[in-house]
């Protein structure tokens, strides 16, 4: 597959097979992000970390799959630390960093701010969430989770709980699962199902989705439970987040009608969504999928910029 300079934006930009071969390398890439094994294939390489929205796993895991291949990171965090703060625009900063590194990571509240920069820089630019957009690179690191944990990622009963409007790794998940043969629920209050736009797009592609309110009804046959956190920050009125937090709450009781095997992923972060107590039970996938991140994001970096391990 060949992945040397190419833009990462919407999950729709790759193959079934282009996954596939992303997962296969990320499999190789787990010794390196561990640190037992070591190769600075990148060295000499220099990636441009923009992070306009808060992140913890996102940007500290692109960074460290950047160090652990030898490639160097320059980064901003916050949009009032760069000129845009005097009124400069998204695409002449982007022209600026394009200058200045050998791939761009963009995180943005606006969805389609990544798309926008892909169209003004010469190099590579990936995705890292755009508001309520996508998240490409979090799929990816999904999809290894739920291959590692269900051992096959084809014909999967996967229920994706929470926030299905705003949340863009759903947005991204579900395209991805359709590619796949999943059996998709989707358990979202009415005001945050997913979105008319997607759930056609993975009708298109064979996919029927069941929406249903209740989880109580999906989760006894689920494979996979994917919970998503309700996100008080993408409503427009906080009278309507009042309305719909907590509204599921995944704890031991709960799980008494899951299949033993039903693995549990969430993004992260987690409010109140999933119980602590859950942490410690053969269910909880979701650190070792934020771990993911790295071994992923090294395969990634590799294939964009050209390292071969
Ligand atoms: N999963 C995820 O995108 O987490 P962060 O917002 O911490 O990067």
């Amino acid at each position: 597959m060949d992945f040397y300079d190419r833009d990462v934006v919407s999950i729709r930009d790759l193959t079934r097979e282009e996954i596939e071969s992303i997962l296969d390398l990320s499999e190789k890439m787990v010794p390196y992000a561990t640190g037992e094994k070591v190769n600075r294939v990148l060295h000499g390489k220099i990636l441009g970390n923009l992070f306009f929205e808060p992140s913890t796993r996102t940007k500290l895991s692109f960074e460290s799959a950047a160090y652990r291949l030898g490639c160097d990171v320059i980064d901003v965090s916050e949009m009032s630390m760069t000129s845009i703060s005097k009124g400069e625009t998204l695409a002449d900063t982007i022209r600026m960093v394009d200058a200045y590194c050998d791939l761009i990571v963009l995180r943005h509240p606006y969805e389609g701010a990544a798309r926008l920069a892909a169209n003004f820089s010469i190099n590579p630019v990936i995705n890292a969430g755009d508001g309520a957009g996508s998240h490409p690179t979090q799929t990816l690191l999904d999809l290894f989770t739920m291959r590692q944990a269900k051992g096959s990622l084809d014909g999967l009963n996967v229920v994706l709980v929470g926030d299905l409007k705003y949340g863009r790794t759903v947005h991204s998940l579900a395209e991805a699962l359709t590619m796949f043969g999943a059996k998709l629920t989707l358990v979202a209050p009415d005001s945050l199902q997913m979105p008319e736009e997607i759930v056609n797009h993975i009708k298109e592609k064979g996919c029927r989705p069941t929406k249903t309110t209740s989880l109580e009804e999906a989760i006894d046959k689920a494979d996979v439970l994917y919970v998503t956190r309700i996100q008080r920050e993408r409503f427009p009125d906080p009278a309507e987040y009042k309305k719909v937090a907590g509204t599921y709450r995944i704890n031991n009781t709960v799980l008494r009608e899951a299949r033993r095997d039903m693995a549990i992923m969430h993004p992260l972060p987690r409010i109140d969504e999933i119980a602590p107590e859950v942490d410690s039970s053969e269910h909880a996938k979701y650190f070792q999928q934020a771990f993911n991140g790295v071994p992923v994001r090294m395969a990634l970096l590799c294939a964009i910029l050209g390292g071969e391990i």
